[in-house]
């Protein structure tokens, strides 16, 4: 193995560290990772280093477990008591919402306040639901998105998840997150073309 190719290795985790040895969903796996029971997903480890080479560091979780055990390293955390939709945000946010319904109205305050001119620099980690407004909603903002290659053990989950993940990135730094985020997917960002030829018509 050359050194370009060790040094790699020992920086990013393997496909079984990142997603668990049960990456891939099994037919008849008997716990459902994303599922409308729970919305306690915290984000594992491997994933908050990504985020925090990017950021520098996380100054708020406005969806956080919990204020004395924190899942997520920020600097302020806003739970479910809190109601960290109803609160204003700034700084450098990590999201990782609550899973259900109430997605959506997390990604517009996340819109809102990034266009707001609150916070700075945001990453939101989300499942990977391209058949939904939400998720095309952040798709097409003009920020680049990272596809997750398998699927996330969650930190607090005995299996993988059942879908796929996805990071999206707003704030300045567009080639960062891509060079950091690259290593665990594909980066995409929306094409969105006033006139596109017929053969691309979208
Ligand atoms: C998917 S978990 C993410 C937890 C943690 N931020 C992480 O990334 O590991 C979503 C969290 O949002 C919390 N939550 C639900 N509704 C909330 C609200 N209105 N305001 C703040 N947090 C909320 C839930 O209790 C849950 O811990």
């Amino acid at each position: 193995m050359g050194a370009r190719a060790k040094k790699k290795s020992a920086e990013i985790p393997t496909q079984k560290t990142l997603f668990g040895s049960d990456a891939h969903h099994q037919p008849g796996q008997t716990e459902p990772m994303i599922s409308s029971d729970t919305n306690e997903w915290y984000t594992p480890r491997w994933a908050l280093d990504l985020v925090i080479k990017v950021l520098g560091g996380i100054d708020l979780d406005p969806c956080s477990n919990s204020h004395e055990d924190p899942n997520v390293p920020a600097t302020h955390h806003l739970t479910k008591d809190d109601d960290g939709l109803s609160k204003p945000w700034t700084g450098r946010v990590f999201m990782n919402p609550p899973y259900g319904d109430e997605i959506e109205a997390w990604v517009d305050k996340l819109i809102l306040e990034y266009e707001k001119e609150n916070i700075s620099e945001a990453i939101a980690l989300t499942g990977a639901r391209t058949d939904t407004a939400w998720f095309k909603k952040l798709l097409n903002y003009p920020f680049p998105c990272c596809l997750v290659d398998g699927r996330i053990k969650f930190s607090n989950a005995k299996n993988s998840s059942t879908i796929g993940s996805a990071f999206f990135y707003l704030g300045p730094d567009v080639v960062k997150f891509s060079n950091v985020f690259k290593e665990i997917g594909t980066i995409v960002t929306a094409m969105a073309m006033k006139n596109p030829p017929k053969h691309a018509r979208l």
